[in-house]
C-alpha cells in the first residue's frame, strides 16, 4: 500500500519522509490555506524533495477556469498531479486532461457511482472521502470496497486513494480492503507506529537487563 501524506506543511512532510513513508502528497485549499503561504511555491518546495505525485487542486468551479488553472499548475513541477472536484464540469476537465496526458485526482468522491464516473472519464485517481461520510452516518469503507471491485471488475488503471482518514481503523480498513493509497494527516501518522503494549515492553526489557547486571 501506498503512502500519502495530507498535508501542505513542508516541515511535516520533511519529517516523516526520513521514515521512508512518504510515496506521495495530498493538498486541498483548506490545507495550503492553514499554512498561509502562496499555493505555487508551497507546491513547488514540496515536488523538490518528494519524488511522487503530488496533488493540487483547482479552485475553478467552471470547466475552462479549471483547465486554464490545470494548464498552470501541471509546468509547476513534473510529478505535480491536478485535483478536481467531482462535478460535470470536473468530469469534463478529468478527460480533457487525460487526452493531454496530464494526471489527475477526482476529489470529493462520496459514492461508488460518482467514483465509477470519475474513472471512466479517466482520472488517475479517485478520492473517496471516508471520514466525512462517516460523519453524517453513512459507511465510508463500504464505498473504499465498493469500488475496488468495480476497479477490478472493469480493469480501470485509476488508483484508490483513500482520504478524510480520520482513525488508526480508516487505514487498516482501507488496507484490508485493497485500496491502493491511503493520504493520511501528519497529525495522525505518529499514532500509527504508537503503540502502549510496545513501550511497556521496552521498559521491562530494559529493567530486565539492568537488573541483571548488578
Ligand atoms: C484529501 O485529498 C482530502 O482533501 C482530505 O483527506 C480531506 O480530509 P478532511 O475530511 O479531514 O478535511
Amino acid at each position: 500500500m501506498k503512502f500519502f501524506l495530507d498535508t501542505a506543511n513542508v516541515d511535516e512532510i520533511r519529517r516523516i519522509a526520513k521514515l521512508g513513508l512518504v510515496d506521495g502528497v495530498t493538498t486541498n485549499p483548506s490545507l495550503v490555506a492553514k499554512e498561509g503561504r502562496d499555493f505555487k511555491e508551497v507546491v513547488q518546495e514540496i515536488c523538490s524533495f518528494v519524488s511522487g505525485p503530488v496533488s493540487a487542486e483547482v479552485i475553478g468551479t467552471k470547466a475552462e477556469d479549471m483547465l486554464r488553472e490545470a494548464e498552470d499548475i501541471a509546468t509547476w513541477a513534473p510529478n505535480v498531479v491536478i485535483k478536481l472536484p467531482l462535478t460535470e464540469d470536473g468530469l469534463y476537465a478529468t478527460h480533457a486532461l487525460k487526452q493531454k496526458g496530464v494526471k489527475t485526482n477526482v476529489t470529493l468522491v462520496f459514492s461508488a457511482a460518482q467514483g465509477l464516473m470519475a474513472a471512466k472519464a479517466g482520472a488517475t485517481y479517485i478520492s473517496p472521502f471516508v471520514g466525512r461520510l462517516d460523519d453524517i452516518g453513512g459507511d465510508g469503507m463500504k464505498l473504499v470496497s465498493d469500488l475496488r471491485d468495480i476497479l477490478f471488475n472493469y480493469d480501470y488503471e485509476t488508483e484508490i486513494i483513500v482520504a478524510s482518514i480520520r482513525s488508526i481503523r480508516h487505514l487498516e480498513e482501507a488496507a484490508v480492503a485493497g485500496a491502493h493509497i491511503a493520504t493520511i494527516p501528519g497529525s495522525l501518522l505518529p499514532a500509527l507506529w504508537k503503540h502502549p503494549l510496545t513501550d511497556i515492553g521496552i521498559e521491562m526489557f530494559l529493567a530486565d537487563w539492568n537488573k541483571s547486571r548488578k
